[in-house]
């Protein structure tokens, strides 16, 4: 199949076909998520919860979205790959949100970059996109302002925040963005944004109505049980096929059922010389 782009994504909502996007941090996951058929794949600052085990994104930082990236690029080679880009890698100024965004590019092999945030944003956007970027906004419930927000809550429930948040996709899309990632908001708000965008929308706990979704790969396949918000939809509890073949090995180790001789290696046979006649 061939490689996705930014065009590929337009034409996907153009022709109703929903764009599947998942989070990956590791080249073998990303064979198998390419492999798949996804369309899109993320290295998310999202890593920083469930690969560095932080209780937020915020300690994320470049280096490790590179890190990570590269690993992605090399496991992948049909899908659409994103850098997250961290918290205080655009906020401080644009000139630094742009050689940030450069590296994730240049260093990293992303295709595009993702940041947080709405209208205030528009100038980092237009630069990073000048600069050759495509830029995936990310708007509604955004982690990085969990302090400002007060905790993960859901955002744009009332009429004025509903407004608010359709008024930053549009700035969004008119700064150059080429999809917007709409996080923790009701259905029909995130509805009525994707109705008036001519980019693609990617819903995260957002309702059925976005062009798109993305999940966290290790919510959706079940890695944590003590993690299951009301967006998360769990497709395998690995959590348990994990921890059962780990047990079954460990058991095996301990009753030397392990290794058998099928998994050991013998001498190579001596060809015996024969004396001369
Ligand atoms: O970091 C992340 O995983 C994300 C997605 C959930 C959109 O930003
Ligand atoms: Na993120």
């Amino acid at each position: 199949a061939n490689k996705v782009t930014i065009h590929t994504l337009r034409k996907m909502k153009q022709a109703g076909e929903r764009i599947g996007m998942l989070t990956c941090y590791d080249a073998t996951f990303a064979r198998i998520l390419d492999g798949a058929g996804a369309e899109v794949l993320l290295v998310g600052d999202s890593l920083g919860n469930v690969f560095q085990g932080e209780k937020t994104t915020l300690p994320v930082t470049v280096d490790q979205i590179i890190y990570h990236l590269r690993a992605v690029c090399r496991g992948t080679s049909r899908a659409h790959v994103v850098g997250d880009m961290p918290f205080m890698s655009y906020q401080t100024s644009v000139d630094e949100a742009v050689r940030n965004a450069g590296r994730l590019v240049a260093e990293g092999g992303a295709e595009a970059v993702k940041l947080e945030g709405g209208a205030d944003f528009d100038e980092v956007i237009r630069k990073i996109v000048r600069a050759g970027i495509p830029v995936m906004g990310h708007i509604g419930l955004t982690p990085q302002s969990v302090h400002r927000m007060g905790g993960y809550v859901i955002q744009g429930r009332d009429e004025e925040k509903a407004k608010k948040l359709l008024d930053d996709a549009l700035a969004l899309e008119a700064a150059g963005c080429y999809s917007v990632v709409l996080e923790g908001i009701p259905a029909t708000v995130a509805e009525e944004i994707t109705s008036k965008l001519s980019i693609p929308t990617i819903g995260i706990g957002a309702g059925p109505s976005c062009d798109g979704q993305v999940l966290v790969i290790y919510d959706l396949l079940g890695m944590d049980p003590s993690f299951s918000p009301k967006f998360v939809k769990r497709y395998a509890q690995l959590h348990e096929t994990i921890g059962g073949a780990v047990r079954t090995y460990l058991e095996e180790v301990k009753s030397a059922a392990f290794p058998s001789e099928a998994h050991s290696f013998q001498m190579t046979p001596q060809v015996r010389s024969v004396p001369d006649a």
